[in-house]
């Protein structure tokens, strides 16, 4: 981690990914979070305040960002309890095989340098019957506002912690050894059309 990445960009993604034009999103896919839950790209945690609680038996949190990772652990002390913090890249999950029964991942997909892999450690950690619960941003449905984010994508890059604008989130977690339901693109509403389409829904893991 570099000095941008440890002391200045952590609370600039604190705050912009705390927005609340995005809580309504983060609530409807945190929600559906059952069993034992692994959060990929945790961050500062700002979804600890949309689990269930009471569906709920823990949640495991991952993160390569010790600065964010401290973030969250100064805050909210009553969820703290079920929640449980690790260092370490999705990439390579320090988990068992068919572990969890719910992961969850939001806004953190178009950052992980390597989301297949990801997305296959995540199936391998989830039990048979598990699922996958996400909310991203990804690549507009606009060829117009799709070659923009081309254009900027690659300033954009360095600047934003390695935030991709153009990846196909459906296709990523189709293409990984799952299958999509309830699930939907939307344009968020008061969010830079650069970063607003949203791709959220679940995801079965297939045998
Ligand atoms: C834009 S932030 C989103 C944080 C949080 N998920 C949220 O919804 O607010 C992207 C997160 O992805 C994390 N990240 C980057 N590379 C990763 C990797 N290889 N594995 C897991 N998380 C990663 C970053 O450290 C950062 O916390």
């Amino acid at each position: 981690m570099n000095f941008y990445e440890k002391y200045i960009l952590p609370p600039i993604l604190n705050r912009a990914c705390g927005l609340s034009l995005l809580k309504n999103h983060r609530e409807d896919i945190v929600s559906r979070a059952k069993g034992a839950v692994l959060e990929i790209g945790i961050g500062s945690s700002l979804n600890r305040d949309f689990y269930k609680l009471d569906q709920i038996t823990g949640i495991t949190g991952i993160d390569p960002n010790e600065s964010l990772l401290k973030i969250a652990q100064r805050s909210n002390p009553k969820k703290k309890s079920k929640i449980t913090l690790i260092g370490g890249i999705s990439e390579q999950l320090p988990f068992l095989d068919q572990q969890f029964d719910s992961a969850i991942v939001t806004f953190s997909l178009c950052t992980i340098p390597n989301p297949e892999k990801a997305i296959r450690e995540i199936k391998r950690t989830l039990k048979s019957n598990g699922v996958l619960h996400f909310c991203e941003h990804g690549i507009s449905d606009s060829p117009h506002l799709q070659k923009w984010q081309q254009l900027i994508e690659p300033i954009w890059k360095p600047l934003a912690g390695g935030c991709h604008l153009t990846r196909d989130i459906f296709d990523l977690i189709a293409s990984n050894g799952f299958e999509l339901f309830d699930h939907q693109t939307i344009h968020a509403e008061h969010v830079p059309k650069l970063v607003g389409h949203l791709y959220k829904g679940s995801a079965r893991k297939l045998s």
